[in-house]
């Protein structure tokens, strides 16, 4: 479990779980790993399965140990307990249940065909791997993720609003990766006032990323009929149609509004208000904060006021290895360096969901009843395109390759 573990955070945070995979010989021995790469690509079942095909294993006698429930449908992928009767793997070992609507019952549906299924090993270390993701399918919204870039004394922009460029080619070139494979990108009010933000997915020469998302402006007041939002990566006087105005100030609201309309993952793209709104409402589940070498003195902090009036009550971030370059949280890209960062345990909230989950070093128990942590599933998700898309990005949203 602790290779599948490993092979689970070489995965993507997002509209997915990160799940990882390992089939074992008869006598223990790790013979092959797998992993889900993010939305739309084989699961890690599926993964490491088709490894072991590829060198010819006699699946006969193995275990397939994986850090969730195998899946009982069919959504871009197929279901992974069908590929593991395929496959004939007798033995499946799991950490913990796929409750979401959409994929429980795999766990059931092996065990009628008689494979022997045992689940709960190493249960709290896989709960805690996707502690944000099941807490955000537990809350039936979006996963999302905030992104800043910001200058060495923590501000978005200059004192007359300007922001581009505050980081460099390389971190900017991270800020588009992420947008091509998130459902939907959010913007406050002031960000579309002061930038004019395409809030488009590009590669390094600007040209348009096979995968777009949604564009959101969270904003009480009209969003002009001319806003670089409404087109998206067509002709100028076109509309790609893929534009929303979430015309409201509550976080909850906007996300609610996001999942009905089938988004699963949100790239909070400031600014400090919105971002500082989602913070305040614990709603980041995932921070990806590039800092340059630029000194401002003034101009918008990167996040607005908190409410935090005492620093034991400041909010607490740890570094997170899952999803980034070299499984490195902090790192340096180009002259930049970027923090990826989830929520620190010991919140009330964080505490609540790890009393949920199994205790340590608890026996794997044969499985009866799949588990049921996550009562809503995921709602579909948009777009089609590759989820590891890589492109070039800005600091602001105001991306337009061509403005100036
Ligand atoms: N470097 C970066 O990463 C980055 C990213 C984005 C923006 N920026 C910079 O940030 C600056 C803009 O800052 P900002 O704080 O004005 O931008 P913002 O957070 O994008 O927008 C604030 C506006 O959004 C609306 N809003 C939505 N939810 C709200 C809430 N819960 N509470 C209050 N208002 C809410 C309000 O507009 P209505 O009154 O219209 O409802 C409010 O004026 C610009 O200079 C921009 O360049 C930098």
């Amino acid at each position: 479990m602790r290779s599948a573990l490993r092979a689970a955070a070489r995965g993507v945070r997002g509209a997915n779980p990160v799940v990882g995979a390992a089939v074992l010989s008869a006598s223990g021995e790790v013979l092959h790993v797998g992993h889900h790469r993010g939305a739309g690509t084989p699961h890690a079942e599926v993964d490491a399965l088709r490894a072991a095909r590829e060198a010819g294993t006699d699946l006969r006698d193995t275990t397939l140990v994986v850090t969730l429930e195998p899946c009982h449908h069919t959504g871009r992928t197929g279901p992974c307990s069908g590929a593991i009767l395929e496959a004939g793997v007798p033995r499946v070992v799991y950490a913990v249940g796929d409750g979401t609507d959409t994929a429980r019952g795999g766990a059931a549906a092996l065990m009628e065909r008689g494979v022997d299924v045992r689940a709960g090993l190493l249960a709290e270390d896989a709960r805690d791997l996707n502690a944000r993701w099941f807490r955000a399918q537990e809350q039936q919204r979006p996963f999302v993720t905030l992104k800043i870039a910001q200058s060495l004394d923590g501000r978005v922009a200059a004192a007359d609003g300007t922001s581009r460029w505050i980081t460099g080619e390389a971190a900017r070139g991270e800020g588009h990766a992420l947008r091509s494979r998130v459902d939907a990108i959010l913007v406050g009010g002031g960000t579309l006032r002061s930038d004019d933000p395409s809030l488009t997915a590009r590669d390094a020469t600007g040209g348009p990323l096979t995968r777009q998302p949604l564009r959101a402006v969270m904003t009480t007041r009209p969003v002009p009929a001319d806003a670089r939002v409404r087109r998206g990566v067509v002709r100028a006087e076109e509309h790609d149609g893929r534009f929303v105005h979430l015309d409201t100030h509550d976080p909850h609201e906007a996300l609610a509004r996001l999942r009905g309309l089938g988004v699963s993952h949100v790239l909070v793209e400031g600014g400090p208000t919105v971002a500082a709104a989602f913070l305040s409402c614990d709603l980041v589940d995932e921070l990806w904060l590039h800092q340059a070498p630029v000194l401002l003195g003034a101009g918008a902090p990167s996040v607005g006021d908190l409410g935090i009036g005492t620093i034991t009550a400041a909010s607490r971030w740890r570094g997170d290895p899952v999803g980034v370059p070299d499984d490195r949280a902090v790192a340096p890209v180009g002259e930049d360096l970027r923090w990826h960062l989830r929520p620190a345990r010991g919140t009330p909230d964080a505490d609540s969901l790890d009393a949920g989950a199994s205790r340590p070093g608890a026996p794997a128990t044969p499985q009866r009843h799949p588990a049921s942590r996550t009562p809503a599933g995921p709602a579909p998700t948009p777009g089609s395109g590759p989820a590891d898309a890589r492109g070039t990005a800005t600091n602001s949203p105001d991306d337009t390759s061509s403005a100036p």
